[in-house]
């Protein structure tokens, strides 16, 4: 028999989660952001399960955009890091990719190819990752004029859009809505999760939510489900070993946690082999028989501790949320020092994605 340590993958919360975006997003469209294997929920189930409401899908790169056509889906696949190299450039044109294109190798990877695929253009208006500067993007786009229809839009990503209080967002728009006034025949994309939620945000014709997709926050200071996300992930494992530990026994490596009164103790089948954070120190919260309870001591690969006190009749083999519906993936990741991206696409290949709807 494996071990029940499972993810357990809620399509129809991710579904809901995409409603809450196009929702928010007003006009503008959202294309489902799907790198990462899905931020860990598996590519191709979430690609197919968005695949009637998502027009548009963006990777980061051409493998996960080949992931999305072996599933049979024929929709537009935005590549957001652009290609790696010129002879990804035919593949796009073949299999209706459209890359981004940030940097002038690219540009000239573009123009020496006879035929090309649609593409965008990313613009930096501050975050200093990817992109050209506004003067250089004019020169870019005065060069690709002659082919039209080459370009589909313009595209630039927020710095600090998780800090609502944050005047950066803002700043950025500002550069972009200069930029892109200048070109009214380009489509415009800007928003990532965190953008739905700003209040007055412009977000043009198609918005770009990833996090939020996922249950999980794209905002400083609140979790997926405050701002109305249901979580799509949850983590479940159960315990293999209780005991009941004496005052001064220690638990785990290093014996970091000490009780200091007999204290009942459950080991649970999950570790930072399965993507559970190591950082995430005592007092780090999960779920068990309808109570939370408190991790103690440090994570090992394969097993944590947790103590059972507030749930003092758990047995072996009662199943136990890491993190999901009573769980915010956002509370285990601030435990751990994180984001709940890092966590969700941590987990590893060992922990098998079971799919409902
Ligand atoms: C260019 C770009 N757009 C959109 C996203 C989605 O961001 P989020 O997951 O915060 O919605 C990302 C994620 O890193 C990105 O790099």
């Amino acid at each position: 028999m494996p071990r029940n340590t499972i993810a357990h993958i809620d399509l129809d919360a991710l579904r809901f989660n995409f409603s809450l975006a196009a929702a928010n997003a007003g006009s503008a469209r959202p294309m489902a952001v799907v790198k990462a294997d899905g931020y860990g929920h598996g590519i191709r189930a979430v690609a197919r399960a968005l695949a009637t409401d998502t027009e548009c899908y963006a990777v980061a790169c051409l493998e996960e955009a080949l992931a999305i056509r072996a599933e049979g889906l024929t929709h537009p696949v935005v590549l957001l890091e652009g290609v790696h190299a010129q002879a990804d450039l035919k593949i796009c044109l073949k299999e209706g990719f459209e890359p981004v294109l940030h940097n002038k190798v690219q540009i000239d990877w573009l123009t020496s190819e006879p035929v090309r695929p649609v593409i965008w253009l990313k613009l930096n208006t501050g975050m200093n990752r990817l992109g050209f500067g506004p003067q250089e993007l004019a020169e870019v786009v005065d060069r690709l004029a002659p082919d039209e229809g080459l370009i589909r839009g313009l595209m630039t990503h927020f710095a600090c859009a998780d800090d609502l209080a944050s005047p950066e967002t803002a700043a950025q728009t500002e550069v972009f809505a200069n930029f892109a006034e200048a070109h009214p025949d380009l489509q415009r994309s800007v928003g990532n999760s965190a953008a739905h939620f700003r209040p007055g945000q412009a977000l043009y014709e198609w918005t770009r939510p990833g996090i939020m997709l996922y249950g999980a926050t794209p905002l400083i200071g609140q979790t997926g489900p405050e701002l109305g996300l249901r979580p799509v992930m949850s983590l479940e494992s159960e315990l293999i070993s209780v005991r009941t530990l004496a005052a001064g026994d220690q638990v785990g490596y290093g014996g970091t946690w000490t009780a200091e009164k007999p204290t009942p103790m459950g080991i649970v089948a999950v570790g930072y082999g399965d993507g559970y954070p190591r950082h995430a120190g005592t007092g780090t919260p999960a779920w068990i028989n309808g109570r939370r309870v408190n991790l103690i001591g440090r994570v090992s690969m394969d097993m944590l501790a947790l103590d059972l006190s507030d749930a003092p009749d758990a047995r072996i083999g009662d199943k136990v949320e890491l993190w999901g519906a009573h769980v915010a993936v956002d509370e285990v990741a601030r435990h751990a020092g994180t984001i709940a991206y890092e966590l969700l696409t941590g987990v590893t290949a060992r922990v098998p994605r079971q799919y409902s709807e």
